[in-house]
């Protein structure tokens, strides 16, 4: 089973943060991308053999200047080596200014777009295999004019600027190694993970072949049932396992009133795709009566969870089961607190008490872009493969400062259909990483056929994302966001239409 990543890509503000992860996944090495501030508790807790700290557009004297924790400079591999350690630009300026060299603002020395660059004689194996003088993008103001006691200059640019410095594993780059036009930026990020030590653990049919050898050993006979939302995950660890186990799997799916419109459809096809037997529980009743009266998001979840679990639990027992199994992502237990850092939010999925029964999570190190990349490896239809991420709790989550009562469902249900078609027929709903469309229940003032109404909003929110651990909000055209406000508006409940552009962080995806 695949174990969580070995290379950790410390975010400082660059556009090309996510760049360096697809380059490193093309590589076939697995990453994961940490936010500055809440990096230092993963480092703490999960073994590392190489960081990456990334550009960045501050300067190391700004006051706001994002910092990697400090233990990036000191951290070892579980054979107590050190780990490699690699600063792009600003990632470079802030190990330098860091361990006591010298970063300044050089007239004259500013390089945006390409640049020359002359190697030194002695060469370092981050360069091996690249020529002396080579090209290499830069995207820079500030740059390092002495570098710290103990690493040594491994090249300049013909302007003059220190294009490389090295103290053993440690490294720092001014230029940009995982953009194309760094030509052999590829062999230099390649050396860095010979250099850390990484193995491959980046092969879509290994992982397949290791989660169904897994799964067969851990569960060798007995029934299992499979909590299935029809999303990515639950439908690819499906068809990965229904070969395997059979008719000893039962996909199950809670129908409580936390669906979209049409969703049911959808899930009953994924199954079919996916080759799996599916039962799905008129739950409505249960749910309805656990979230009455509720508003408190981290409320919202655990009264889910706790039905949830109780309802699964049965499930089991009907079938026969000894087994659940879940299509939990590493990014669930992340924000979960599982994994060493803050809680952000409690996922439905992690940390459940399901008595006797025993809890597979097959993908649980994995994130979203890669069980997708299953998802294709298995043969899956694009619909599943590209299906946007829908929370388990769903519209429950989507009703945001009143308790989601089956009437405030039944209108974000509404205004989520209305969205999607009207996003689909512009042809921009497919190039979104997810939507999403939430009643707010704050009452505003409108005027409708010359009366005076009084009611909530709909947000309407959709990012873009690969990792779903950082993500841009999407700025809709005039004419999408009219042609959305007046058909909502129609509603007799709907007021106004609020467009959130938010990035992640500060927001999160959803709005609860
Ligand atoms: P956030 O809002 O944390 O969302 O940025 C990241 C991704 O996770 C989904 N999400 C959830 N999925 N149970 C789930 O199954 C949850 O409680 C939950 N909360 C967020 C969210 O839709 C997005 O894709």
């Amino acid at each position: 089973m695949a174990s969580l990543p070995n290379v950790a890509i410390i975010e400082l503000g660059s556009q090309y943060t996510l760049l360096i992860e697809r380059t490193l996944r093309e590589l076939g090495v697995r990453s994961v991308i940490l936010d500055s501030r809440n990096a230092a508790s993963w480092l703490k807790k999960n073994p590392l053999k190489a960081v990456i700290l990334s550009g960045g557009a501050s300067s190391v004297y700004n006051s706001d200047a994002p910092q990697p924790p400090a233990e990036v400079l000191s951290l070892m591999r579980q054979d107590g080596q050190p780990i490699a350690l690699l600063g792009i630009c600003y990632g470079m300026q802030w190990l330098a200014h860091r361990l006591g060299g010298e970063v300044k603002a050089v007239l004259g020395n500013r390089e945006y777009g390409e640049a020359e660059i002359n190697l030194d004689e002695r060469g370092h194996l981050f360069f091996a295999d690249t020529p002396r003088r080579q090209r290499v993008w830069m995207s820079h103001g500030d740059s390092v004019i002495s570098v710290p006691e103990g690493f040594s200059i491994l090249g300049h640019t013909d302007t003059g600027t220190i294009a490389a410095m090295a103290r053993g594993a440690m490294l720092g780059v001014q230029f940009h190694p995982e953009v194309t036009h760094t030509p052999y930026g590829k062999t230099m990020l390649t050396n860095f993970l010979r250099l850390a030590g990484c193995e491959n653990d980046w092969m879509p049919s290994s992982i397949i072949s290791s989660i169904r050898e897994d799964v067969s050993a851990r569960l060798p006979n007995g029934r299992v049932i499979f909590g299935f939302s029809g999303g990515v995950d639950s439908t690819t660890v499906s068809a990965i396992l229904a070969p395997v186990l059979k008719e000893r799997l039962l996909a199950v799916t809670l129908d409580g009133g936390q669906l979209r419109e049409g969703e049911l459809d959808e899930i009953k096809k994924h199954a079919a795709d996916a080759g799996v037997n599916l039962k799905v529980m008129d739950a409505r009743q249960e749910f309805q009566s656990a979230m009455a009266g509720v508003i408190d998001s981290e409320e919202k979840r655990s009264r889910f969870k706790k039905v949830y679990v109780s309802l699964f639990v049965r499930a089991a027992q009907d079938f026969g089961a000894t087994a659940v199994l879940q299509g939990t992502l590493a990014t669930d237990r992340i924000e979960s607190g599982a994994t060493g850092g803050a809680l952000i939010k409690s996922h439905h999925n992690v940390g459940l008490d399901m008595g006797d029964l025993l809890q597979l999570h097959p993908v649980d190190c994995l994130f979203k872009y890669e069980v997708q990349a299953l998802a294709r490896e298995v043969g899956l239809p694009e619909s599943v493969s590209n299906r946007q991420p829908f929370p388990g709790p769903g519209l429950f989550l989507r009703v945001v400062g009143v308790p989601a009562t089956p009437e405030k469902l039944a209108i974000v249900r509404f205004a989520d259909a209305r969205v999607r078609e009207i996003l689909m027929r512009h042809g921009v709903y497919d190039r979104l990483s997810q939507l999403i469309v939430a009643y707010l229940g704050v009452n505003t003032v409108g005027v409708k056929g010359d009366a005076r109404v009084y009611g909530g909003a709909i947000v309407v929110r959709a990012v873009e994302t690969i990792d779903f651990m950082t993500a841009r909000g999407i700025h809709f055209s005039d004419e999408i966001e009219d042609e959305i406000s007046t058909t909502l508006t129609r509603h007799p409940e709907i007021v106004r239409v609020w467009y959130d552009p938010t990035k992640k962080p500060p927001a999160t995806t959803e709005m609860e």
